[in-house]
């Protein structure tokens, strides 16, 4: 509740000026005005102090909005007051002066003294609405910082000020306040009390209690438009500010789905509370927010938060890593926050994707604070907000009948004459109270209904009368209504967005006739300074301001609108990209909309590689709508290709890259542009073979893009990509001859960028170690790690794979790389993206699992993981043969051996078909070894079937056979064989010895040496 005091400035000298008589007869005046004001506005008159009066606001009745009517009370009396002071002035010669002081909180009130104001209310917020008088300017109004916070959106106040006040060590913050925000008295009087959702009420209270004690919850509440979320949600908010419990919120639009990012900056732009300041000082409050925060991570917030000091560059990490670092930057701060908070996030069926999936990131922590979060969406909304876990779903039902009724009474009033039109509006409205409301708005405006709201008559015979058949056309109806000036400011307005500042209409060339707008309840004004903005009052009245006009009109305001974005701010060009693209693919114009597409993707890119990808793909689809004969249309339509397909090395599977290829492929044809398709050929196959179970078509594109490469006129750079492409293929193919005479190419080359060299140098020792080169092999591979500390994140890892990939082969000893894969994990966690990390984990997980004082728990753990991400990312498949192998001999272990087995098959059988031949003998090994421990006749025929398949598979590699030979000796063994045991065994270890096998030296010593 809110208490008000008001005082006479300078009573005694008053007093003595016109006698104790004359001041009485003033005072009484003075009260009786005062308090007819405020019974006006529904407070409660506590008690006569001599010189002034003391009133309450929200008691003993509850009234909603207790702090703006004690506000308007404030203004009403200090209005009486000057009223009274020209009476008083030309009487008496004296200056009458009131001083008035608002304070809202917890009162407690009851019944102390008696008589005719038998109610007092007593509490240290007495004491200090008493404060905030004896500091406000005669004439004026002075409010506490807890009044001035519920009413800061509906009142016109002076900045903050701290002053020294009696009683109170630290000073107290207060504000003066000026107005009232005009339109708010408006919505005052439409803002009848909440009809029914009782239960909705009371569920959040609870929730919103159980949050502030630490336990946060995600709400969700659904239903469709107009159905009351938006005003539950203004329950929920006033009931946080009650409890001192800070608010933010942000909105989505439907004209903004698109746009990556667009929700959650706001959001988090409200929470860091950098709204109103310019950039330094914006910067200045994050660091206050985060003081102990990594001066990397404080500049993405910056840029995420659109404050970045255009001075200093972006720190050079992948967008991957950008993301792992803000959400865990943002959970810390999340975690940190001892104050509660309510987060709300409107309209979430228009959310844009990325927006979407960081706030899911990040209301994961939300139960361990004392924060709660409210969601609203319409029912078709399906994405992953609603999918939470632990959330609770309020999901809105509409009004029953007898709530209608009470909704549409209050808003009629109780004239019995407005009875059968009542009924009429009730039946309609089918419990849609938004509908009812429009319905009464379009009666009043037709003039059927008479009056104000509260208190209508109705004089015309209902059954006359037609009621709007849906919302839509109530809103269409009260929108045709306005003047011609009007109705173009809201079509314009329509096309903006659900908020818009006066300034973009003019930019809009439009004349705009606000007034209207505002008087007719479709807009409100929203804020005042430093520049007017305002805002539909309903998403729907958005809506149709915008469907009802003509196509062309809303293109042409579209195109005039991309300019004015571009022209209003051309610093944030870059990032204003994608809504100007929007708005330019609305209008029609594709060409210039494609461009800005364009730009925005390379905005993005470094920032997020989804949302570049996304806004590549809308500059394909503008691309491939454009004429076939317009300028460089080809090259168009080619560009974002080549992009899409060149980045999806870096995401998941769910795009279709082979179609786009073969689009690509027809493309180059007709323009010639041979380089772009040889790159694109490159990216494929390394798709192909790192990513996919598809080496048999990664080496026959391999074949192709060599005849290519050789016959393209290219620089070095271009060349050693495309030649690194074509080793990768014939390793992964087992082509080891082939893959060395490519790499001489490659050192052929001069002016080879680091990262090609280093790449083609791992692939190179790995295929000479496998060949029995080991010595040159194991420098060359060794060469190729001290090159990647110095290369990105992702370069390191993919390089250290080659390591680690002897290591699972038995090649070589793990103990060598223990530091290299704990610093590429690191770095690659830090910097790189997800398939950085996931290389980097592959090596950390091989490398820990098999050296000496390795850590086998811990791998096998990262491994686990590892194989979980691959199947979910559709990423890194080449890694899969040999993590089966390694976890599926684990699981054997812990006792899972048949469905070891099982997988273990399964695996052989693909990798065998379509994987890497290289990596095949792993689960051949491992299932062989599991099928003699089961033991079966069936279990060893089988073990026979798989050893017998590999001649026919046979490459002439002398590693690839290490498996093969051991399986057999095995197998020899389980079946009794002896002496066929002790010839393969002695074969096995004489080639362990040849090749410098050392993961298999010793076992195959005592292989030997069991025999004897
Ligand atoms: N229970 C209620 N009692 C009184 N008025 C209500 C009630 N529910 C909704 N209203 C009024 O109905 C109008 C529409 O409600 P609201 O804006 O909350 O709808 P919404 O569900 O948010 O719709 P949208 O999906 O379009 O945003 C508002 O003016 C609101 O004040
Ligand atoms: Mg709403």
């Amino acid at each position: 509740m809110t208490v008000l005091f008001a005082d006479v400035v300078h009573s005694m000298d008053i007093a003595a000026a016109v006698g104790a008589e004359r001041l009485r007869e003033i005072m009484a005046e003075l009260v009786n005005r005062a308090s007819s004001v405020v019974q006006g506005y529904g407070g409660t008159v506590d008690k006569f102090t001599g010189d002034g009066i003391m009133a309450v606001f929200g008691a003993p009745v509850a009234l909603e909005d207790h702090a703006f009517r004690a506000c308007l009370a404030a203004l009403g009396i200090q209005e009486e007051a000057k009223r009274l002071a020209v009476d008083v002035r030309e009487r008496d010669g004296v200056e009458l002066q009131l001083r008035v002081g608002l304070n809202s909180g917890q009162v407690i009130a009851g019944e102390i003294g008696s008589g005719a104001l038998g109610y007092t209310a007593i509490g240290e917020q007495v004491g200090m609405a008493q404060r905030m008088e004896s500091v406000a300017p005669p004439g004026g109004v002075m409010l506490s910082e807890s009044t001035a916070r519920l009413v800061e959106h509906a009142t016109l106040l002076e900045e903050a000020e701290k002053l020294d006040i009696k009683g109170s060590d630290a000073p107290v913050v207060a504000r003066c306040l000026l107005g009232v925000a005009p339109q708010r008295e408006r919505i005052g009087s439409w803002r009848e009390p909440l009809v029914g959702r009782e239960l909705e009420v009371s569920t959040i209270t609870g929730l919103l209690d159980r949050s502030m004690s630490g336990r946060g919850c995600v709400v969700c509440v659904a239903g469709p438009a107009g159905i009351g979320k938006t005003r539950l949600v203004g329950e929920a908010v006033q009931l946080a500010k009650s409890r001192d419990v800070e608010v933010f919120s942000t909105f989505c639009e439907s004209h903004a789905t698109d746009i990556a990012l667009r929700v959650v900056t706001r959001l988090w732009r409200a929470a860091a509370g950098v709204m109103g300041l310019d950039d330094e000082n914006a910067r200045a409050r994050v660091r206050e927010r985060v003081p102990d925060a990594d001066e990397q991570d404080l500049l993405l917030v910056d840029d995420l938060l659109g404050i970045a000091d255009p001075e200093v560059s972006l720190p050079r990490i992948d967008p991957d890593a950008r993301r792992r670092r803000l959400t865990a930057l943002v959970n810390a701060a999340l975690l940190a926050r001892t104050r509660p908070a309510l987060y709300v996030i409107e309209d979430a069926h228009w959310i844009d994707a990325v927006s979407e999936s960081m706030l899911a990131d990040f209301f994961t922590v939300i139960p361990q604070t004392p924060s709660m979060v409210v969601i609203t969406y319409r029912p078709e909304y399906e994405g992953t907000l609603t999918r939470i876990h632990g959330a609770q779903t309020i999901a809105l039902a509409p009004l029953s009948d007898p709530e209608s009724s009470a909704l549409v009474a209050k808003l009629l009033g109780p004239d019995s004459s407005v009875g059968e039109v009542g009924e009429a509006i009730v039946a309609r409205a089918a419990g849609n109270p938004f509908f009812a409301q429009e319905m009464i708005r379009d009666l009043a405006e037709r003039g059927v209904l008479q009056g104000t709201i509260g208190s209508y008559v109705c004089h015309t015979d209902v059954a006359e009368v037609s009621v709007p058949a849906t919302l839509h056309a109530a809103i269409g109806a009260r929108i045709d209504r306005l003047g011609t000036g009007a109705k173009k400011t809201i079509n314009a307005a329509a096309v903006i967005g659900l908020r818009f500042t006066a300034a973009l209409l003019t930019g809009l060339e439009v004349d705009s006739v606000l007034d209207e707008l505002t008087k007719a309840e479709l807009i409100d004004q929203v804020r005042f300074t430093p520049r007017a903005e305002y805002a539909f009052r309903h998403p729907l009245i958005r809506a149709v301001a915008y469907e009802s006009q003509l196509k062309s009109d809303r293109a042409q305001l579209h195109r005039r609108l991309a300019a004015a974005i571009e022209v209003g701010d051309p610093q944030s060009a870059d990032e204003n990209a994608a809504l100007i693209a929007e708005h330019l693919e609305t209008a029609g114009d594709l060409h210039a909309a494609y461009r800005w597409h364009m730009r925005a993707a390379e905005w993005l890119r470094p920032r997020d590689a989804l949302a570049a990808r996304a806004r590549w793909e809308s500059a394909r689809c503008a691309a491939d709508r454009l004429p076939d004969d317009h300028t460089a249309v080809l090259d168009m339509r080619l560009a974002p290709r080549t992009m899409l397909i060149s980045t999806s090395f870096y995401v998941g599977d769910d795009v279709d890259i082979d179609g786009l290829y073969g689009e690509l492929r027809d493309l180059t044809m007709q323009t010639g542009d041979l380089r772009s398709l040889a790159l694109a050929m490159a990216g494929r196959i390394q798709w192909f073979a790192d990513h996919h179970t598809r080496v048999p078509e990664a080496a026959t594109l391999a074949t192709d893009l060599e005849e290519m490469a050789t016959g393209i006129d290219c620089d070095a750079a271009t060349k050693s990509i495309l030649l690194n492409a074509v080793a990768m293929a014939r390793f992964v193919n087992c082509e080891f001859e082939a893959a060395l005479q490519v790499i001489d190419e490659i050192a052929a080359l001069t002016e080879v960028p680091a990262v090609e060299i280093a790449l083609a140098r791992a692939i190179r020792g790995s295929v000479e170690i496998c060949l029995g080169d080991y010595e040159l092999g194991r420098r060359h591979l060794q060469e190729s790690v001290e090159q990647g500390h110095a290369l990105p994140p992702v370069v390191s890892a993919q390089i250290l794979f080659f390591s680690s990939a002897m290591v699972v082969l038995g090649m070589s000893q793990a103990d060598d790389l223990v530091d290299d894969v704990h610093e590429a994990l690191r770095r690659a966690e830090e910097f790189g993206d997800s398939s950085g990390i996931m290389a980097a984990q592959y090596s950390y997980g091989i490398t820990l699992l098999c050296a000496e004082g390795g850590s086998p728990d811990d791998a096998l753990d990262v491994l686990q993981r590892l194989r979980t991400d691959v199947e979910k990312h559709k990423m890194f498949k080449l890694a899969a043969a040999t993590l089966d192998a390694v976890l599926e001999i684990d699981a054997a272990r812990k006792g899972k051996l048949d469905e070891a087995i099982d997988v273990l098959r399964a695996s052989f059988a693909l990798h065998m078909s379509s994987g890497s031949r290289v990596f095949v003998g792993c689960p051949g090994e491992a299932l062989v070894g599991l099928l003699i421990e089961r033991g079966s006749t069936d279990d060893l025929v089988e073990a026979h079937r798989i050893v017998d398949q590999w001649p026919t598979q046979r490459l002439n590699i002398p590693a690839l056979d290490l498996w093969w030979l051991k399986s057999r000796a095995l197998l020899a063994e389980a079946e009794g064989n002896s002496d066929y045991y002790t010839k393969l065994a002695n074969q096995y270890l004489r080639l362990c010895e040849r090749l410098d096998a050392r993961g298999r030296l010793s076992e195959a010593r005592r292989m030997v040496n069991e025999m004897t």
